[in-house]
């Protein structure tokens, strides 16, 4: 029987050639994003499932695959905190991801929160806007420089290190923090130490039990007077009601957040929050970015059901 793949997406047809070109079943259901019984049913006829991760693959989904004929869930996305990796395990079916392909356009995406929160550059545009722009004075819509500024990336794996040459370009002074010594110039063992010598605090690890809350009013308290911090990573990892309190006290200059807790639900907090850029989650979306991710998906599901090794295996079956 040929191998059915379940693509629970909206997408251009063509990025899924990889699929095409192994002769696979392809079943398109975007509709399942959004109904977690169907998902569940859908899961128990399909050897694989292209995902999203705005789609929860939870442990009652995998093991309706896993009772079937499921072997591989591929996301279309590097993060994979909405798929259960543990129960995955359990249920030996493998999980893949997209790490890499989108380093350059999230990380332009960190640089252009950066920027934003920086120079004021949402509050500029919204003065303008509200006719509030009377002429050019010298000490008008007044931000911070990058140029000689420090920039505290937490967490540096592929994302992290494209944001730092970036900066570099920029004359920022560019420091990182990760669980583990990275061996590159610029590491800083302790997190709080960090954020206590940046003037911009940009995020980018994973979503997980250990960096849930790994932002918190401590944390934020300890950034400098008049800092920025940016997150791309995940929503949950920054405390959104500690960012708003700081933003709100003057403590920090400005920020920017391209993810948030609950998604698409952005807290209303956020929403009237002085010097705070907010993006729907587009760090990776420009058509070249997703289609890679999709393709490497794919690439992902081939390989787990031709029973090779792929190179974006998250965990084993
Ligand atoms: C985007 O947020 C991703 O994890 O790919």
């Amino acid at each position: 029987m040929v191998p059915r793949v379940l693509v629970v997406a909206q997408l251009p047809t063509e990025w899924l050639e990889p699929l095409q070109a192994a002769g696979l079943d392809i079943h398109l259901a975007p509709e399942l994003a959004g109904d977690h019984a169907a998902l569940c049913a859908a899961a128990a006829g399909t050897d694989a499932i292209v995902s999203l991760l705005s789609v929860p693959v939870d442990a009652e989904v995998l093991s309706a695959g896993a009772l079937g004929r499921l072997r591989v869930v591929a996301n279309i996305a590097v993060g994979c905190d909405n798929i259960d990796v543990a129960a995955a395990r359990r249920h030996h079916v493998a999980v893949c991801n997209t790490p890499g392909v989108l380093d350059s356009a999230t990380a332009d995406v960190a640089m252009l929160l950066i920027l934003a929160a920086c120079r004021g550059a949402t509050a500029a545009q919204e003065s303008l806007r509200q006719g509030g722009w009377h002429g050019w004075e010298l000490t008008g819509y007044l931000g911070k420089d990058l140029s000689g500024s420090r920039l505290g990336l937490v967490g540096f794996g592929g994302i992290g290190q494209a944001v730092a040459a970036r900066a570099a370009a920029f004359d920022m002074q560019v420091a990182h923090h990760a669980r583990r010594p990275t061996g590159k110039p610029g590491y800083v063992p302790d997190l709080d130490r960090l954020l206590s010598d940046s003037d911009v605090v940009s995020i980018h690890v994973p979503r997980s039990p250990i960096t849930i809350g790994l932002i918190g009013a401590d944390r934020i308290n300890r950034m400098p007077r008049g800092s920025v911090l940016v997150n791309t990573a995940r929503g949950g990892i920054l405390d959104e009601d500690a960012l708003v309190d700081a933003l709100t006290s003057g403590h920090l200059a400005g920020a920017g957040l391209d993810v948030f807790d609950g998604e698409p639900n952005v807290s209303p907090r956020l929403l009237s929050a002085p010097g705070l850029t907010l993006l729907p989650h587009i760090g990776s979306a420009t058509w070249g970015t997703r289609e890679a991710m999709t393709r490497m998906a794919c690439h992902g599901v081939v390989d787990v059901l031709a029973g090779r090794m792929p190179a974006n295996l998250v965990t084993a079956r």
